[in-house]
């Protein structure tokens, strides 16, 4: 099996090399990434590793994708820097500034959007039998725009929903709720839905028994569970779910707003420094060695401890906001595990159920899992995955009025910037800033929309249109 990763040169990639590795489901890798300076430290990683899986890497899209089973799309449009310049303008006019949520996610979407959709284009065309995961952010509205071009074949995905899950299911067992169950049974039902980044666990099995009720009622559990100490036992009592990490920016807007702009240094940023100095040093060391096997291994050191810090950091922060971070937690964000697991189950035929990024409807059939919502519109719901595919669960009830109220409007707002990054409108480009839940006015969305313009070159090129016929 051939797997293709996009995005090659990423920092995680060696952790996905590893998993791979540790397996023989697949047999050929190659990396791509535009970056052949990023791909470069990371090809030199991998060597030094010292592991017994071979791969190739190369900054032609085409040759990476001919002849892929698997493609894993993990790219970040315009890199740490793109994300400054998406956090900064939000924030700068008051606005939430984050990777994925309000404006910022929406100006990434608007980048990616049209990067992502060339990229589907050409996986169609040299490989249109492979499955794509897809974990690009927004991965959501990303993952609609690729299903346009690739249908049923592409998914997306993504490790917070998945986390949740784990957590809860972690809590029942020590607590002794839930029915009994085998040793090492993978997760029994699971009700939950949204879209990407935006969704609501509304129960679990465990033992064939729904937990979610009886650990709502206790603060000693809830208190173990993250989603449930920030958003407050009483909301989450009140609505009788527990929320998706992200729901977090909607329901504490203006908290989330002041933090990150009383911080230091936006995500972005702290990141942009952290990498920057990863790649500068791994790349001296490689040198160092002449690019030969022992400058490979040191490249290798460089990037297990930077890795080592990174989590160290993650937990000292948590351990700072008065949380204690478990190992699990932390350990790659889960990111590797889940693409391997997805691939495992359509490959090996190994029934898998797992939280994914699909269509509200299969393409071709009118069966929708939420009827009020457009039949091409991705969801993150539990699904089963096995050789014939990815096949989503019919939803254990109805979506509450308020949460397809938001899904609605947070998915009607990423629909008009992927028309702009389609078409190069700047009107829909306006109305999606504009008609965010998060932003909600038409003078903010045109301020956002000049802001963006002047800081990212690429959106000048993307939104060529001005829309003069039609005002
Ligand atoms: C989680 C989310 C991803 C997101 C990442 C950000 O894993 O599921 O969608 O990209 O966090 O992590 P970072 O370290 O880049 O802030
Ligand atoms: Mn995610």
């Amino acid at each position: 099996m051939k797997l293709t990763i996009l995005g090659g040169g990423g920092f995680r990639v060696p952790l996905v090399y590893q998993a791979l590795a540790a397996d023989d489901l697949i047999t050929e890798l190659v990396l791509f990434d535009s970056s052949p300076d990023r791909l470069g430290v990371i090809d030199s990683v991998l060597r030094g590793l010292d592991l017994a899986l071979p791969f190739t890497a190369t900054t032609d899209l085409d040759e990476a994708l001919t002849g892929a089973d698997f493609v894993f799309a993990a790219i970040r449009v315009g890199g740490a820097a793109g994300r400054i310049v998406d956090e900064r303008v939000a924030l700068n006019l008051g606005l939430l500034g984050q990777e994925t949520i309000g404006a910022g996610g929406l100006s990434y979407a608007l980048r990616t959007i049209s990067v992502m959709t060339h990229v589907a284009q050409r996986i169609a065309a040299l490989a249109p039998q492979a499955w794509t995961i897809n974990f690009t952010n927004p991965a959501g509205i990303v993952t609609e725009a690729m299903r346009a071009v690739l249908g049923d074949r592409v998914v997306g995905i993504c490790d917070t929903p998945i986390g949740l899950v784990r957590r809860v299911q972690r809590v029942a067992e020590a607590a002794g709720l839930g029915g009994p169950t085998g040793a090492g049974e993978s997760v029994g039902a699971i009700d939950y839905v949204g879209l990407n980044h935006l969704g609501w666990l509304r129960g679990l099995e465990v033992g064939g028994r729904d937990v979610l009720p009886a650990i709502l009622e206790r603060d000693d559990l809830l208190d173990e569970i993250e989603e449930a100490r920030t958003v407050g036992f009483d909301w989450v009592r009140a609505h009788q779910v527990l929320p998706n990490e992200y729901l977090f920016y909607y329901l504490f807007h203006e908290d989330a707003v002041r933090s990150i702009t009383e911080a230091p240094a936006t995500r972005g940023e702290f990141l942009l420094e952290q990498q920057g100095e990863f790649y500068r040093t791994a790349e001296a060391a490689a040198q160092a060695g002449n690019s030969g096997h022992a400058g490979a291994e040191r490249a290798a050191e460089v990037w297990a401890s930077a890795l080592r810090e990174r989590e160290a950091t993650y937990m000292a922060e948590a351990r700072d906001e008065g949380e204690e971070r478990r190992e699990e937690d932390v350990a790659g964000g889960g990111y590797q595990e889940v693409a391997l697991r997805l691939m495992t189950a359509i490959a090996r035929n190994r029934p898998e159920r797992m939280i994914l990024d699909v269509g509200n409807a299969p393409t071709g059939s009118g069966e929708r899992l939420v009827p009020q919502l457009p039949h091409d519109l991705v969801l993150e719901v539990p699904c089963v995955v096995d050789g014939s595919g990815v096949h989503p669960e019919p939803l254990r009830s109805p979506v509450a009025l308020d949460q397809l109220g938001l899904m609605a409007r947070q998915r009607a707002a990423e629909r008009r910037i992927m028309r702009a990054a389609l078409t190069g409108s700047k009107r829909e480009a306006w109305l999606g800033f504009s008609e965010h839940p998060l932003i909600e006015s038409p003078q903010l969305g045109r301020q956002l929309l000049d802001d963006y313009l002047a800081e990212h070159a690429v959106l000048r090129e993307i939104l060529t249109e001005e829309d003069h016929s039609e005002s």
